[in-house]
């Protein structure tokens, strides 16, 4: 099997119907969306992903009447940042009715549901009755996919369509939120959505986002989004170590850029940058394409900088921490 890259909403449907898989674009990463509702398609978006069944996955609907169908409790403050956010970059785990699968959910009493705001998708999801359980279409543990061609090169060969809807937008997975517990809201990735965007609707909430031994959220893994070039820290480096190096600077704005471009004849380094005009959204939107391009140039090792520690730039520096982690 080889997927036909392509815009084709009847044909997307027609194999979802049929419990095939098909990527779909988001404004934050592409999915690898299989009917949500039926095990067998859900168990092949696994196989497809080498993903352990542990790793539940994110239900994706278009119309917030689903929602009653797939959770069984909306508190008021989930409904006002689903008014204010969705469709959105922002994920809800809720306790689940019965109609979802456990193979979605590994075995757990939750589940996450989000609307994705890309026209494409929403178009898909509103000609049918079911959600979409859709992961990031990228094999586990690699960089996650912000076009087409990244979720072809990969896995083109296991999937029947890939829904072609452009460049993320977003570029960051959605931010996840927990409502399990009520009165106590908790964040459980960081991503598209910021802390406080969500605390300046429904005040304080809590973070847990470093329990790296917990398998319910293993986008939490240690080591994670991992291209295979090696990525090291630019602000532990010598300057001998620069020699003939690749940078990837932030931006060209950057302290540390501004002091090394005048050594850069003399260093000889290859300079990239995350984001061209200093913008967090821009880096995001860039930075999954920049990790695979070093894959793709065959580079072994890169020096990286990075982002600054507020807004986005926190949810930039959670993947580049992961994707720095060396694979076992
Ligand atoms: O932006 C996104 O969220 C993208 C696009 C495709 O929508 N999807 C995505 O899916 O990033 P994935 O599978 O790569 O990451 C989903 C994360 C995992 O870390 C998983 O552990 C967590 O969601 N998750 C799913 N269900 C959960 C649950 N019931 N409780 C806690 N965490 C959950
Ligand atoms: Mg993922």
């Amino acid at each position: 099997m080889i997927a036909e890259i392509g815009t084709d909403i009847p044909k997307s449907i027609d194999i979802l119907r049929n419990g095939g898989l098909v990527a779909i674009p988001t404004e934050t990463v592409y999915g690898l969306a299989a009917n949500g509702l039926n095990e067998i398609a859900v168990a092949s978006i696994f196989a497809a992903k080498n993903r352990p069944f542990f790793d539940p996955l994110i239900l994706h609907i278009g119309k917030p009447n689903m929602l009653n169908q797939l959770v069984s409790n909306v508190p008021q403050n989930a409904k006002k940042l689903m008014d204010a956010f969705w469709p959105g970059p922002l994920t809800f785990v809720l306790p689940k009715t019965k109609n979802v699968p456990d193979i979605v959910t590994a075995g757990q009493d939750s589940v996450a549901v989000r609307m994705p705001n890309h026209q494409t998708t929403l178009n898909l999801l509103n000609k049918i009755d079911f959600p979409l359980a859709a992961p990031s279409a990228n094999p586990f543990g690699y960089v996650s996919p912000t076009s087409a061609a990244h979720v072809f090169d990969q896995l083109g060969a296991k999937i029947d369509y890939i829904l072609d809807g452009g460049n993320c937008t977003v570029g960051l997975e959605s931010t996840i939120i927990s409502f399990m517990d009520e009165s106590n809201p908790c964040i459980l990735r960081l991503g598209g959505i910021t802390k406080i965007e969500i605390e300046n609707i429904i005040g304080p909430v809590n973070e847990r986002i470093h329990q790296n031994s917990n398998p319910t959220a293993p986008g939490q893994l240690d080591q994670h989004y991992s291209p295979f070039c090696k990525l090291k820290e630019l602000k532990n480096a010598d300057a001998e170590n620069l020699q003939n190096s690749t940078i990837v600077f932030y931006s060209p704005e950057s302290n540390i850029h501004q002091q090394l471009i005048n050594q850069k004849e003399i260093l000889n380094f290859q300079a990239l940058y995350f984001t061209e005009n200093n913008t967090e959204t821009q880096a995001a939107s860039n930075l999954f394409s920049i990790l695979r391009d070093l894959d793709a140039k065959g580079l072994s090792e890169v020096y990286f900088e990075w982002a600054p520690n507020e807004g986005l730039g926190l949810a930039i520096n959670d993947r580049l921490k992961r994707a720095m982690t060396k694979r076992d």
